[in-house]
């Protein structure tokens, strides 16, 4: 089988933002990370928006080991996201994703609420890909349906627009949510022929090089897109790419005083740089039968001193 070619760091609202987006970047080996959605709504996403949410716009929008930062809008107004993307490639920005995925019953008529307007999403994906130079990467990110897979081949052709550099699929419908027993990487693999030349990710429970070959075999994508599981084993791009092993748990707690230190640097108050730091540690925890047992005592520190004694108290113990 060919070798994977690429491996994609998901956007994920309220886990991978710029502290993490850097984390696990450094060490993940990604080809490029997705920012957060960015709503645009009928104005025009100010500068100092893009800057905040994107940070890394000021770097030639790559975190700091380099990998590219590829920015995710989400909405529903064509116009407004066209002249956004516009202003994110003034500012740096070389690649843009347009979200028709997020399933969140608070997302008012965008993300994966449109996927039951392809005629809207294909309005969406071809004025902005006019509006950027053809040398912008853009791409479409979106579930293989609203109610039922029987949707995606109409989907497909609506945002495949000449241009349309990449189609991410998350290979579950907007109904199904994140359902264990609904994923339906065979479906994926139907949908090669009506891409055209536009080249299709794998997403969805990509967990390690084993899945990851599997998916690849399955959906006959050669670029694939590891979300949740990247917070749980932060090398997982390397793990995927280079038959790098998992890191260690005592190598996950290493990077507890990175993260708060990350954290701090930007402004978060100590309550929210716990909370991020217990989210990290829940998600490591899923995966590592010691990293269970330490977050039933961790989850209940108070303070960051208190969580850092703790974290070196247990890596000198291991
Ligand atoms: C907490 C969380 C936040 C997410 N936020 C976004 C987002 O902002 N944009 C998006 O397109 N998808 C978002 N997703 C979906 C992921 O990008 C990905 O498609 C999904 O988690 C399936 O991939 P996985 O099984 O590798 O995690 C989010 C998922 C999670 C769990």
């Amino acid at each position: 089988m060919t070798p994977v070619e690429k491996v994609y760091l998901a956007p994920m609202e309220g886990v991978c933002d710029p502290p993490l987006r850097k984390i696990l970047c450094a060490q993940g080996g990604y080809d490029e990370c997705f920012s957060e959605f960015i709503r645009v709504t009928d104005v025009v996403l100010p500068t100092k928006t893009l800057l905040r949410d994107v940070p890394e716009l000021t770097q030639n929008c790559c975190t700091d080991d380099g990998t590219p930062v590829r920015i995710q809008f989400l909405g529903d107004n064509a116009t407004t996201i066209a002249q956004s993307a516009q202003r994110a490639v003034s500012l740096g920005a070389r690649s843009i994703d347009l979200n028709f995925g997020c399933p969140s019953r608070f997302v008012h008529h965008a993300g994966a609420m449109l996927l039951r307007e392809p005629e809207l999403l294909h309005r969406i994906t071809a004025t902005v890909r006019e509006a950027l130079d053809p040398s912008i990467c853009l791409s479409v990110k979106m579930r293989l349906g609203f109610a039922s897979i029987d949707e995606a081949p109409a989907l497909v052709k609506a945002v495949c627009v000449p241009g349309l550099n990449e189609l991410i699929v998350h290979a579950r419908t907007r109904s199904e949510l994140y359902r264990k027993d609904a994923l339906h990487w065979e479906c994926i693999a139907q949908l090669h022929e009506l891409c055209g030349s536009t080249v299709l990710v794998a997403n969805g429970d990509i967990i390690d090089a084993a899945s990851a070959q599997c998916c690849q075999k399955v959906t006959q994508c050669s670029r694939l897109m590891v979300g949740r599981a990247a917070m749980a084993q932060p090398n997982l791009g390397r793990m995927i790419k280079a038959g790098a092993v998992a890191l260690s748990f005592k190598e996950k707690l290493q990077l507890v005083p990175v993260l708060f230190a990350e954290l701090m640097d930007r402004g978060f108050a100590e309550k929210a740089r716990l909370d991020r730091v217990k989210q990290y540690l829940g998600f490591v925890r899923r995966v590592d039968a010691v990293g269970a047992e330490f977050f039933k005592t961790f989850c209940h520190v108070s303070s960051q001193q208190e969580a850092l004694h703790l974290v070196q108290e247990y890596c000198v113990s291991l």
